[in-house]
């Protein structure tokens, strides 16, 4: 049997028209949905699963969302259709940042697990989820909010007043 979550079955309207689904914020009980999106993300990415298999990765995800769900320093919500599992996803991770001149704000939120099952693309599944975390942030006095776009991401965050930084370096540790 497919797995449910990466196969939910709504093709059947053509995209333009928009079946309803609601999005929540996450509780903790939802970590291993979260978790199970976050996973098929990146292996429609290409990247994954990890050599020791699938569901330790998911395991770990759902741990990290757990605990980040509980402390607050992470908040999530997910896409629901009328009936059915989850069809989409998106997280915020919150992080202390000093002022900047330009920025004054002592918070920031980073926009990770943004993913909508392939059955749902185009009917503004994406969007809603990132409204509601941008949402969040206002309310949580954010200074801003950061993400690293895939290609087609890059469009849904445009069209929601996101710009372009290209300055961005990493060590891998
Ligand atoms: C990127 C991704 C999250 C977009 O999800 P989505 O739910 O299809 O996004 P939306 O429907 O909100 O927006 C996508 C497009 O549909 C359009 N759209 C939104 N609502 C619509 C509606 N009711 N009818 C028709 N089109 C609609 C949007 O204008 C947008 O169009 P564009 O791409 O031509 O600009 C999804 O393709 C995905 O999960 N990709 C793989 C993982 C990934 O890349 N994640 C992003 C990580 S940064």
């Amino acid at each position: 049997m497919p797995d449910p979550i990466v196969s939910a079955d709504a093709g059947i309207l053509p995209p333009g028209e928009r079946p309803p689904f609601t999005v929540r914020q996450a509780a903790v009980g939802d970590a291993p949905v979260l978790a199970a999106l976050r996973s098929a993300l990146f292996l429609e990415l290409g990247q994954g699963p990890p050599p020791e298999g699938p569901a330790t990765f998911e395991g770990l995800a759902a741990e990290a969302f757990a605990t980040g769900l509980q402390r607050a320093h992470c908040h999530a919500w997910l896409a629901e259709p009328e009936l059915g599992p989850s069809i989409g996803s998106a997280a915020l991770l919150i992080f202390p940042r000093l002022p900047t001149p330009e920025v004054p704000g002592q918070t920031e939120g980073y926009l990770v697990s943004v993913y909508t099952v392939p059955a749902w693309r185009h009917r503004g599944v994406a969007s809603t989820l990132v409204a509601a975390a941008v949402t969040k942030a206002r309310e949580l006095g954010l200074a801003r909010i950061r993400l690293h776009a895939t290609p087609e991401g890059r469009r849904v965050y445009a069209a929601m007043g996101f710009g372009l930084r290209d300055n961005a370096m990493e060590l891998r540790l």
